[in-house]
């Protein structure tokens, strides 16, 4: 399987108007992932994976549930150390080989998450602007004037209903805890976002404006996302690249429009051909 570049794109089916195609020929990634592998117990959840994230660029991550996406995810947010592997990001030759006090400074600085599940990403029953504060808190910001403002400007920039900053997620639709995540992901202006099915669950019109809103944060920041998902409409919405995984292996990768519109391995045809 060759890997492919921006600059094979089909004729014809440019990236969306606002997105700025990532220049993958001139610049080095922002982030490049070798050989990742973790095991939990018997199961080998992730079985050297390596990927490349390029300035600017949204990759997809595609599987059917169990195949690893989450892992992947939880890898490159420093949550869990791997077995093996290397993690270069901007700067950082490799984040894993770095302390922890180190590898936590990286993370609060160039590094957001969005969680499926809200509850993994907030503090339910704190009030929303307070969810934001706390992530300026941690990088060292104590003005409260600053952390309102802030919180402010990040909510806002989410498209989070600003009547509602000091309600706490828990009294908040399913869509509203998105936004309030996304905005706690993006406070500090990251280099990379990372996206775990962040509108699954949501209803479809829902889910539509959420998907609205990441493109224009991601167009306006310029940030470099990796978002799972196992819905293949968001993956072809929002991603310039995607990789497939099974069994914790990327069994193909390459542009979006070629991965799902001619899937080479048999297995991303059948996880096409199941969502049409
Ligand atoms: N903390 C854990 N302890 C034990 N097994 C886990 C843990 N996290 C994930 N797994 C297993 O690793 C495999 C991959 O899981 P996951 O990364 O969550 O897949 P996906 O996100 O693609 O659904 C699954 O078999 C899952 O049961
Ligand atoms: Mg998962």
């Amino acid at each position: 399987m060759t890997e492919l570049t921006m600059t094979e794109r089909i004729p014809g089916r440019a990236a969306p108007a606002e997105r700025e195609v990532p220049r993958l020929m001139t610049a080095p990634p922002l982030l490049r992932a070798e050989g990742l592998s973790k095991r939990y117990g018997s199961v080998q959840a992730v079985r050297e994976v390596s990927l490349d994230l390029y300035a600017g660029e949204v990759l997809g991550i595609v599987g059917e549930s169990g195949s690893g996406k989450s892992s992947v995810l939880r890898l490159l947010n420093l949550e869990e150390a791997p077995d093996a592997g290397r993690y270069h990001l901007g700067e950082h030759q490799d984040l894993f080989a770095l302390s922890r006090r180190q590898q936590r400074e990286a993370r609060v600085r160039d590094i957001g998450i969005v969680y499926q599940n809200p509850h993994l990403g907030l503090r339910l029953r704190h009030s929303s602007s307070g969810n934001i504060a706390e992530r300026l808190l941690i990088a060292g910001e104590r003005r409260f004037q600053t952390l309102r403002e802030a919180a402010v400007t990040s909510l806002s920039a989410s498209e989070f209903p600003l009547s509602r900053l000091d309600d706490p997620p828990l009294t908040l639709s399913g869509g509203m805890q998105q936004r309030v995540q996304l905005a706690k992901a993006t406070a500090l202006k990251p280099r990379l976002l990372l996206l775990d099915e962040p509108t699954t669950g949501l209803d479809v019109s829902v889910q539509a404006r959420v998907l609205d809103t990441l493109r224009h944060l991601q167009a306006e920041r310029a940030v470099s996302i990796l978002i799972v998902s196992h819905d293949l409409g968001v993956i072809r919405t929002l991603a310039d690249r995607v990789i497939v995984m099974r069994g914790g292996e990327v069994v193909e990768r390459g542009l979006t429009d070629q991965v799902l519109e001619d899937p080479q391995h048999a297995y991303t045809q059948q996880l096409v051909h199941a969502k049409l």
